[in-house]
């Protein structure tokens, strides 16, 4: 069994992370695409208004059976204090009994405990177990080295 990283980003913040957990874990990589066009200044404004609303999207991956992996990595970048839309979705739509879970967000300054407490609310209510949760400030700052720190951390 192997371990799976699966994340969604607007701007390649999250990815460059979820890349780096997969090339050191050894993992496998799932990336969620939001349906909903989120690029620009508007986009962003609006995005943040779904965000804290918890307006659901429709969102594209490649279909994958989640009890198969030795844990999953699952990524999100914060807005407005929550997880994005699209992981939400993908938490809704799949089956996480049976999983051992290490949530993770980024962000540049505020609220990533808020946004990771809904975003394991959202796994444990889908049956996975969160073993670990982290966050990265993306801000300035060699994210790199940030996912080696948190990674070594566990
Ligand atoms: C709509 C929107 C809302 C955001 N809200 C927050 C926030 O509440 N707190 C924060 O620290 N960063 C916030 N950010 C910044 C992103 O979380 C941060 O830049 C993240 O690392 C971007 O990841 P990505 O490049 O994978 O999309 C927001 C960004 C967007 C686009």
């Amino acid at each position: 069994m192997t371990d799976l990283v699966i994340y969604y980003t607007r701007t390649n913040k999250t990815k460059t992370i979820a890349e780096e957990i997969a090339k050191e874990k050894d993992a496998q990589l799932l990336e969620v695409i939001d349906k909903t066009n989120r690029d620009g200044s508007i986009k962003f404004l609006t995005s943040a208004i779904d965000a804290m609303r918890g307006k659901k999207t429709s969102i594209e991956y490649d279909a994958v059976d989640l009890s198969e992996y030795d844990t999953i990595y699952i990524g999100s970048p914060v807005w407005a204090s929550k997880p994005t839309p699209a992981i939400l979705e993908f938490v809704e739509e799949n089956d996480f009994n049976n999983t051992n879970v290490i949530s993770f967000v980024t962000l540049i300054s505020n609220g990533a405990d808020k946004a990771l407490d809904n975003l394991n609310d959202a796994i444990k209510s889908k049956g996975g177990k969160i073993i670990r949760s982290f966050s990265i400030i993306t801000k300035d700052t060699d994210i790199i080295q940030l996912t080696h720190d948190a990674l070594n951390d566990e």
